[in-house]
């Protein structure tokens, strides 16, 4: 079981929500916390509503660039030495919004923050962690990356995509000692889902009331977040209600393996681990 007490988590998009809640959550164990987002501004106030005694570095970093990825880990490790505890939290929402309707230029804007951001982190941190033989990468997918969402599609792309990276990842690194974990979160309070509503509820107000009354407070995700790392455990589900949306889609899919469909075909060969 992982100490987290003195360990250095970095938290990106910690600016938003989640990165927030994760923060607190952090925090409440003695770590020591890195809080980057694209708007500094953002992951200031953060930073302010953590207790005073938690020892806290903002810094700005778009997730997009390799580049920025190496700044902000030359300013993470002079102020607290190596990374322990990576969290790839930054995302955008395209959500509410039929995919035919969203640009190529958003759909790759979506794709390069949410998957690409994701790949860059992993890529800036974990040949550490694989050296020292220990540490933990935690990578928030989403409800949408388990089972879509009508009007959500390019979002939940780059969700699928966290979550088989994030997988096959895990096995990767298991035998060097490093954790890898998703997140899935359900509808949970932040500027992003705020954001999203504010798209539905012109059109359909008493939904958007409905869904608004239903967020979850992000601290309760970040809570959920630490025991992951503390346990290694692989996924992380906050908001169960979503389950049998997701058994009914494994059993279509599972119903789809039948014969195969070379009548000659010999069985038995996987590619998997
Ligand atoms: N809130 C929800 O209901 C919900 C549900 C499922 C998944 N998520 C996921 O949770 C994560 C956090 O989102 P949130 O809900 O806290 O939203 P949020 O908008 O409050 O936070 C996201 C943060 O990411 C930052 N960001 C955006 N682009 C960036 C970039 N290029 N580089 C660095 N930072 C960047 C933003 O400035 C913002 O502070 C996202 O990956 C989101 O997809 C949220």
């Amino acid at each position: 079981m992982m100490n987290l007490q003195d360990k250095t988590v970095f938290i990106t998009g910690g600016g938003g929500g989640i990165g927030g809640g994760m923060a607190r959550a952090f925090a409440e164990r003695g770590a020591r916390i890195v809080l980057a987002d694209i708007d500094q501004g953002f992951a200031q106030e953060e930073a302010a509503r953590l207790p005073e005694d938690v020892d806290v570095l903002t810094l700005t970093l778009d997730v997009r660039s390799l580049e920025s990825w190496q700044a902000a880990r030359v300013e993470a490790e002079a102020r607290f030495g190596a990374v322990d505890v990576l969290c790839n939290n930054a995302g955008i929402s395209t959500g509410f919004k039929p995919l035919l309707t969203i640009s190529p230029e958003e759909f790759e804007r979506v794709m390069a923050i949410n998957v690409t951001g994701v790949y860059n982190g992993i890529l800036t941190f974990a040949p550490q962690m694989v050296a020292r033989g220990s540490g933990h990468i935690v990578n928030t997918s989403s409800m949408n990356g388990l089972s879509p969402f009508a009007s959500f599609a390019a979002y939940s792309a780059s969700k699928f995509a966290v979550l088989g990276l994030s997988d096959s990842l895990r096995d990767e690194l298991a035998p060097a000692g490093v954790g890898v974990s998703t997140l899935f979160p359900g509808l949970t309070r932040s500027r992003m889902s705020e954001g999203d509503l504010s798209r539905i509820s012109a059109g359909d107000p008493a939904r958007a009331a409905a869904i608004e009354a239903n967020m979850m407070d992000p601290l309760w995700l970040g809570r959920a977040v630490v025991r992951a790392v503390e346990n290694d455990d692989p996924y992380i589900v906050t908001h169960p209600e979503y389950r049998d949306n997701l058994r009914e889609r494994h059993e279509r899919i599972i119903a789809a393996f039948g014969e195969p469909a070379q009548p000659d075909y010999r069985t038995g060969v996987t590619a998997t681990r």
